[in-house]
C-alpha cells in the first residue's frame, strides 16, 4: 500500500508529479513521483506503506490543482477469469467499504475498458456485499479500482468527503439544449467543484446581480440567467438572442479589462483567453476592490513549468490581498472542461 495514484487530464502528468512531490517535501513524506507522458496518470511511490495515507489526510483533494481523482494502494494482477476471487482475497485485510467506483484512465486504451467496467460491475458488487466487504455506507472509506487493462488493476482506498465528486473526476452534466455554447458546463462544473451543494441556494440565489465577462455568445452567461440573477454581458461580440429575450441580461460592447460595474455586484465570471497575468490581476482588483463578492476566472496556463508559474501567479494573488488587509478563499482546479487552462475561485470573506 505504499502508492497514491492519481488521474488527471492526458499530457498534465508531470504537472501532478510537480505538486505532489512539493506536498510531500513540504509535509517530510519521503517518496518520488513518476508519471509516463500522455498516461492521464501519475504516482507517488512512498518509502513507507503508510505514507499514501498520511499525505491524503494532510491534504484537501478539492485543493489540489490538477489531479482529477487520488487513492492510495497497490497494483495487483488479474487473472483472465475469475478475478472476482483475486479481489476478493485482496481485500481480506482491509476493512469494509461504503462504495466502490471502477475507474479507467482518461487515454483510448481507457475508454475501449468502459463495457469491460460497466458488465463487471455488477457481479462485483454482489460479491463484495456477499462477502461482507461493501456496506451502503457513505462515511466509510471508497473502493477504487482502476483498470489499467482486464490483467492489471490498482486496488486503491479513498475518503468520500476527501477525493473526486465523480467516477475519474469526470463530471456528470447533461448539456442544457437551449445553451449557447458547450463553454457552458465550465462554469456549471466550476460551482459544482468550488461551492458545496448545500450552498447553491444562498450563494447562487435569484436575483443576484453578476458581470460575464468575454460572455459572447452566452454560455456562462446561460448558467447565471439559469439561477435567476440579473446579468451585464461585457463582449463586443453578439450575445444569442433566445438569452436576450429573457430580460435578464443587459450586454455591454465594453473592454472587459477596463469594465466596472457601477455597484457591486455578487458575481463577476470571466472566460476572456489572455495571457494569465492579466486574468489574474483582473481577479485581484475586482475582489480586492470590493467589486465582486466571488468571481470564477479562468487562467491559460503558459507551454512550460505549467504548475511552478500557476503557484507564482496564485500566490501573487494572495500576496496582493494580504496586503490590502482582506481575507479571501482562493481555489484552483484544471476541471474537466478545461483544456490549458485553469480555473480559479475567489470568495471574499472579509478583512483580515
Ligand atoms: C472563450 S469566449 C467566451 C465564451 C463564453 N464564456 C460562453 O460561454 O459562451 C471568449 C470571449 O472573450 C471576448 N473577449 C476577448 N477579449 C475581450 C476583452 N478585452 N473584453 C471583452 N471581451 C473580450 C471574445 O469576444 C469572446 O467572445
Amino acid at each position: 500500500m505504499n502508492t497514491l495514484f492519481m488521474h488527471c487530464r492526458p499530457g498534465f502528468e508531470g504537472e501532478v508529479c510537480a505538486e505532489l512531490a512539493e506536498h510531500a517535501a513540504r509535509l517530510n513524506v519521503p517518496g518520488y513521483a513518476k508519471g509516463k507522458a500522455a498516461s492521464a496518470c501519475a504516482e507517488f511511490v512512498c518509502s513507507e506503506p503508510g505514507d499514501p495515507q498520511r499525505l491524503m489526510a494532510a491534504l484537501r483533494f478539492s485543493e489540489l490543482i490538477f489531479p482529477r481523482q487520488w487513492a492510495r494502494g497497490r497494483f495487483v494482477d488479474l487473472p483472465e477469469t475469475d478475478r472476482i476471487s483475486v479481489i476478493l482475497a485482496e481485500l481480506a485485510d482491509l476493512p469494509v467499504f461504503g462504495s466502490v467506483w471502477l475507474e479507467m484512465v482518461d487515454t483510448n486504451d481507457g475508454k475501449e475498458l468502459s463495457n469491460f467496467c460497466r458488465k463487471f460491475e455488477a457481479p462485483l458488487v454482489n460479491a463484495l456485499t456477499k462477502a461482507g466487504k461493501l456496506v451502503d455506507d457513505p462515511s466509510k472509506p471508497r473502493l477504487l479500482l482502476t483498470f489499467k487493462s482486464g490483467r492489471e488493476v490498482f486496488f486503491g482506498i479513498a475518503e468520500p468527503q476527501n477525493s473526486a465528486l465523480w467516477p475519474m473526476g469526470i463530471p456528470r452534466l447533461k448539456f442544457p439544449r437551449d445553451a449557447p455554447s458547450r463553454s457552458t458546463l465550465k462554469l456549471e462544473e466550476a460551482w459544482h467543484h468550488f461551492i458545496p451543494r448545500a450552498e447553491w441556494e444562498e450563494r447562487l440565489a435569484p436575483g443576484m446581480t453578476a458581470v460575464d465577462l468575454g460572455a459572447a455568445p452566452g454560455g456562462w452567461t446561460w448558467q447565471l440567467v439559469n439561477r435567476e440573477m440579473m446579468v451585464i454581458a461585457v463582449d463586443n461580440g453578439p450575445m444569442a438572442e433566445s438569452l436576450m429575450d429573457t430580460g435578464l441580461v443587459q450586454h455591454l460592447m465594453a473592454d472587459g479589462f477596463t469594465f466596472k460595474p457601477r455597484k457591486p455586484v455578487n458575481w463577476m465570471v470571466c472566460d476572456i483567453v489572455e495571457k494569465p497575468a492579466r486574468n489574474a490581476a483582473l481577479l485581484e482588483t475586482w475582489i480586492g476592490e470590493g467589486l465582486c463578492e466571488e468571481a470564477v476566472v479562468n487562467l491559460k496556463l503558459p507551454m512550460k513549468q505549467r504548475y511552478a508559474e500557476v503557484k507564482r501567479l496564485l500566490e501573487r494573488i494572495a500576496e496582493g490581498f494580504k496586503a490590502r488587509g482582506i481575507r479571501v478563499s482562493i481555489g484552483c482546479k484544471q476541471l474537466y472542461h478545461d483544456r490549458e487552462e485553469v480555473t480559479c475561485h475567489l470568495r471574499r470573506l472579509g478583512k483580515a
